[in-house]
């Protein structure tokens, strides 16, 4: 295994990842002097505190220390023991990682004189093994203020840019690597083939699976719930399928799953979903809660408003379910990664309140919320799904998000924008679906502005709403670029759109990419 020690950086997960793709197993920890349970450093990779003597106990075959907001002259800034280099064990040193390894053995780290941020080319100037088959120049992305100035003893510069003249150092003898870049980052274009090098460095055999996975986090759930009851909060997407499925495994009777109806699902998905869990052996409760989340909803316009009001009538019927099952101790979620930083969790700010994370209200009548995927990219919960034997509708099923249908019209919802957007979108998808474009788009649908415009039908004036189609290409969700879908199918689209759909006389296609906008329009 491989252990990340986490120094704050935005896209630490990132790092986990790689090296998970290079089928590695990975933990991500913070590091702490203090004292730390012996149990809290877990299977799943749920990142916990961990100090030096745990670490050891650990065994890692790798360490990777990662970037940060921090500088290491700062005397309240965290910095590893210098025994860790003494381990025999290699080390990555990234970014804030690279400086804090140099910082500790000696070497001088200081404010550069330019900050260097976003794509720059690197240059190899020597032969190192973790630059095996990497191009002498490539860009890579940087993010720095403070940079190497001298380096420790037996090191040397491996790479440079224009202005870091350390852009990379080693000491081979010992295994120590230290990159002033990000190589997690797509941008850095060679930055895989690092991770690959670093896996190799450190001898790892590349056996973990999301098989793996799946059977350490079953372990590790069977152990924390033991006979404790649990409630599964079942929204048909693949991210809670799967963590129902994940507990189903690990609890089995123990396990309820619900699934609220709120009213603002595509449309048939409320019997497609019920459909398709009939074949599980889960206690599946299915509660009908339309007009609740309506009623809450009546005369709502502001985005975050409306999705912490969802986020908030989710948890008090859920509660109610709860209150008729008896004690519940445990509440389960499908929060995958992304949600986590784009709700600002970490240190990175706010963007939306995802309903399955930040926008959860304060009291919550439950012990505990259990999140599995919590810190699984999408791909790889789907990977997790096929692991489990989810039939490929669910696995490989579009995203959509907790509070639904709520955030696709823009103001205030109501019973018939809801119907408008349900038809429009059921539309849109038929069309994509018979072209065959579906597997190559990562999500699509169509979504209800507050514009309403005029147009002509037959001989008679119109002054309707305008329906927005959004199709997107990503991997990760975090960026996303407009897919560029052929002319005659938007045009089919529109067409049944407007006749077919009562309410539209206008339908528009957005081409914005994330950033600037979100994939979802509130
Ligand atoms: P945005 O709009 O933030 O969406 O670019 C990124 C991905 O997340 C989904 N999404 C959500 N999923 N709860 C969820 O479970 C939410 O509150 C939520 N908001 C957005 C969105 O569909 C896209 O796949």
């Amino acid at each position: 295994m491989i252990l990340v020690l986490d120094f704050g950086g935005q896209y630490n997960q990132l790092i986990a990842r790689r090296v998970r793709e290079n089928h590695v197993y990975c933990e991500v920890h913070t590091l702490t002097d203090g004292e730390v349970a012996a149990d809290k450093n877990v299977k799943s990779g749920l990142g916990t505190a961990i100090n030096f003597s745990a670490i050891k106990n650990l065994k890692p075959e790798g360490i990777i220390l990662t970037g940060g907001p921090q500088s290491v002259y700062n005397t309240s800034s965290s910095l590893p023991p210098a025994e860790l280099f003494n381990l025999g064990v290699p080390v990555l040193g990234i970014c804030y990682g690279a400086q804090a390894m140099v910082h500790v053995l000696g070497g001088q780290v200081k404010k550069s004189d330019v900050d260097e941020y976003g794509k720059t080319n690197l240059e190899i100037i020597h032969d190192s093994k973790i630059f095996r088959d990497v191009e002498k120049k490539s860009v890579v992305w940087m993010s720095h203020a403070d940079r190497i100035f001298e380096l420790p003893k037996d090191f040397s510069v491996t790479a440079q840019t224009e202005n870091c003249p350390v852009a990379a150092a080693e000491n081979p003898a010992k295994n120590l690597y230290a990159v002033q870049f990000h190589p997690e980052v797509l941008h850095t274009v060679e930055g895989k083939k690092i991770f690959s090098n670093f896996v190799d460095i450190c001898g790892c055999k590349r056996d973990w699976n999301m098989d793996t996975f799946v059977a350490d986090t079953v372990a590790e759930l069977k152990n924390k719930i033991g006979n404790g009851k649990v409630l599964c909060a079942l929204s048909g997407g693949v991210d809670s399928s799967v963590a129902a499925v994940l507990l189903s495994k690990a609890v089995g009777k123990n396990l309820t799953c619900v699934f609220v109806d709120h009213g603002l699902l595509r449309k048939n998905e409320s019997a497609e979903v019920e459909a398709a869990f009939k074949n599980y052996d889960l206690n599946f409760v299915r509660i009908d809660a339309a007009e609740r989340f309506l009623q809450k909803l009546q005369g709502v316009t502001d985005p975050e408003r409306k999705r912490k009001i969802i986020g908030e009538e989710f948890i008090r019927v859920f509660e109610d379910v709860a209150k008729k099952i008896g004690a519940v101790d445990f509440l389960v979620q499908g929060t995958i990664y992304p949600d986590v930083i784009e709700s600002g969790l970490g240190k990175s700010a706010v963007i939306k309140s995802h309903h399955n994370v930040g926008g959860l209200p304060d009291f919550v009548d439950f012990k505990e919320i259990i999140e599995p995927l919590r810190l699984l990219f999408k791909d790889e919960v789907r990977q997790a799904g096929r692991e489990l034997g989810l039939p490929e509708n669910i696995v490989s099923r579009q995203p959509f998000p907790g509070p639904g249908l709520g955030i696709r019209i823009i103001g205030e919802v109501t019973a018939d924008k809801i119907k408008i957007v349900q038809d429009a979108d059921a539309i849109y998808r038929e069309e994509i679906f018979k072209a065959g474009i579906a597997p190559k788009l990562s999500q699509y649908f169509a979504a209800l502005t507050n514009m309403r415009s005029v147009g002509v039908m037959g001989d008679g004036r119109t002054y309707d709403y305008a329906v927005v189609l959004r199709a997107v290409l990503t991997s990760d969700f975090m960026t996303a670029e407009a897919a560029q879908i052929d002319w005659a199918i938007l045009n089919l689209v529109a067409n049944r759109i407007v006749n077919e759909v009562k309410g539209v006389n206008r339908v528009l296609y957005d081409c914005t990419s994330k950033p600037p906008a979100t994939i979802e329009l509130e």
